[in-house]
């Protein structure tokens, strides 16, 4: 049997003879894109490449770690859905175009991992004739095997041509296996029975800018296969669920005695590792964002547990199991495998308080409605299911519909209050402050801004410690500095014990203590990262980015002000030198 582990080495290693450069995956919380909330495609992390080809790079390939929540209600119900899943892809940057694509995919498939090709078909996007030509003419595909699709099934991102998202898009050519090679018949025979999507090779030709479709001098590539499909395709087995990616986390929650697992048992299976990736990348539950989503997968797999008659928390158990199958090839879940355990662990118990809290609410409630549903549903962050369960055991049917009107204004009002906005708003505030102010870098400042530098690089060196101290997942979740203090929020699950907090203030005073320069670099975007940089910023690929360094222990994307030695931190210090 080929294992995942052997299927993804294979793509890699095919794609880096073709001269590709192998990149690592990104993280599942972007770290410059505030327009997603996760990585949801290997695109991503070379968005801007498409736009603005590097001259040093032509060729990419990578094992992007993503996250959907789009088909969330799919998983465990359709073959092949998945929150998190690992997307294979090759991409081109103004180099390699369609048929080369097509070529290397139809090599990879057929040669390196035997496929029979009288198995495979695909689809084109009904306008480009040219990659119909190519499958045909130089792969030899049998026409009856060519379908064309509107831009619905072959556009990408899908309708973009429509209805969007701006960005770089464009047609595509997807790849199907065909479990009994039934030969011809439209998609809609095909799926989701007979057939499986396994491929998808995006010709990115288009930027859709503002709802204007403009054609890009350079064409692109962008492609993109979910290995959990790959890996059931050639493990023979129609459900993902079966597949070496998954079996051992299924076989560790407690089976039926028809010792069939039943969709639930794969739902878990899903979000669970959903789970302990994001987590893994420094997310954790919380109420908006990707915390909240975080949040909700937690509850609804701990309320299918439930529904199995698993009463206390379970979850946190399968942890293990999630960082052995990834060990290896993501070191970071295997780093933080205490910390996710922590979380979920938390997590799980304080859903149970919380069904037994909505019980009571219940017990004492004269009129339950969708209203009722609701309120348990955004106060206590329960399952819609779990709340009909709980209802409908007091005979009571709820109108989902008008439920979810009500879980709608609630989105509209929280997409209004974001973290995010607040976060880039106090950091433009403070640039804008400083320009108004026609603060010079090494201008002479008043009392008041040298107050606010000394604070604003304090900053720097406490989200160095923390990082240092409590691990790597440690984000800025929002910061706030005053002249005479500041706020630092972050991401950690739980609060700092007596100890922690005692280490976190000796080190953050040695680093001050040591006088150690605070250097500002411009430098290009991609070289930033390469060095290690983090933290949020907005400039575009191309441009020049400011990276703060001080000692070698702290590099941020920072367009603040700051002092030039870690010693002017300390006021007293610095007006006795
Ligand atoms: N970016 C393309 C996708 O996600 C390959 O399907």
């Amino acid at each position: 049997m080929t294992t995942a582990n052997e299927i993804r080495e294979k793509f890699l290693s095919f794609f880096k003879e073709k001269g590709h450069k192998i990149f690592p995956s990104s993280s599942l919380l972007p770290q410059d894109d505030p327009s997603l909330l996760f990585t949801s495609a290997g695109m991503n992390q070379f968005k801007e490449f498409f736009l603005h080809p590097p001259k040093d790079l032509k060729r990419a390939a990578s094992c992007q770690k993503c996250l959907r929540t789009a088909d969330i209600e799919e998983v465990g119900r359709v073959p092949g859905h998945h929150t998190f899943f690992e997307m294979l892809g090759n991409f081109s940057f103004g180099d390699y175009y369609k048929e080369e694509a097509i070529k290397w995919a139809w090599e990879f498939l057929t040669s390196k991992l035997s496929l029979p090709a009288e198995k495979l078909w695909v689809s084109v996007f009904e306008d480009d004739e040219e990659s119909a030509q190519i499958w045909k003419k130089k792969i030899g595909l049998p026409e009856e095997r060519i379908k064309k699709f509107g831009s619905r099934e072959n556009f990408w991102p899908s309708n973009a041509l429509e209805e969007g998202p701006d960005g770089p898009c464009g047609p595509c050519s997807e790849i199907f296996y065909d479990w009994e090679a039934t030969g011809q018949q439209g998609r809609e025979e095909f799926c989701p029975d007979n057939s499986i999507e396994v491929w998808n090779l995006v010709f990115t030709q288009f930027n859709r800018d503002k709802g204007k479709i403009e054609e890009l001098k350079n064409k692109n590539v962008d492609t993109g296969m979910g290995l959990e499909r790959l890996t059931a395709v050639l493990q023979g087995v129609r459900n993902d669920f079966e597949t070496d990616l998954f079996k051992l986390i299924v076989e560790s929650l407690p089976l039926p005695a028809t010792r069939y697992p039943l969709p639930a048992h794969y739902i878990i299976a899903d979000y669970i590792r959903a789970v302990v990736f994001t987590i893994a990348d420094g997310a954790i539950p919380a109420n908006e964002r990707e915390g909240y989503v975080i949040r909700k997968l937690i509850r609804k797999a701990a309320s299918l547990g439930r529904d199995l008659k698993i009463e206390s928390p379970f979850l946190y158990n399968l942890v293990p199991v999630v960082v052995k199958l990834a060990e290896g090839v993501y070191p970071e879940v295997k780093e933080a495998e205490k910390r996710i355990k922590e979380t979920i662990k938390e997590e799980e118990a304080k859903f149970i308080q919380t069904i037994n809290r909505a019980i009571s609410i219940l017990d004492n409630k004269k009129d339950i409605n969708e209203k009722t549903a609701f309120e348990l549903y955004d106060t206590y962050g329960l399952p819609y299911e779990e709340i009909e369960n709980l209802v409908s055991q007091r005979g009571i049917e709820l109108n989902r519909q008008k439920f979810i009107q009500y879980v709608e204004k609630q989105r509209r009002r929280s997409r209004e209050k974001s973290v995010f906005n607040k976060q880039i708003f106090t950091k433009q505030d403070e640039k804008e402050r400083a320009k108004k102010q026609g603060l010079p870098l090494l201008g002479v400042w008043g009392e008041e801004e040298i107050d606010v530098a000394r604070n604003h690089t304090a900053t720097h060196i406490l989200q160095s410690v923390l990082r240092e101290i409590l691990g790597r997942h440690i984000r800025q979740a929002g910061s706030i500095i005053f002249p005479a203090y500041f706020h630092f929020d972050f991401t950690h699950p739980r609060g700092l014990t007596k100890e922690e907090l005692t280490k976190v203030e000796e080190m953050v005073n040695n680093r001050i203590l040591n006088n150690d320069a605070v250097e500002r670099e411009l430098m290009p975007k991609q070289k930033a990262i390469e060095a290690g940089a983090i933290g949020l910023f907005e400039e575009k690929y191309g441009e020049e980015v400011q990276v703060v360094s001080i000692g070698n222990y702290s590099k941020e994307f920072c367009g603040g002000v700051h002092v030039r030695r870690t010693l002017s931190i300390n006021k007293r210090r610095r007006k006795q030198d």
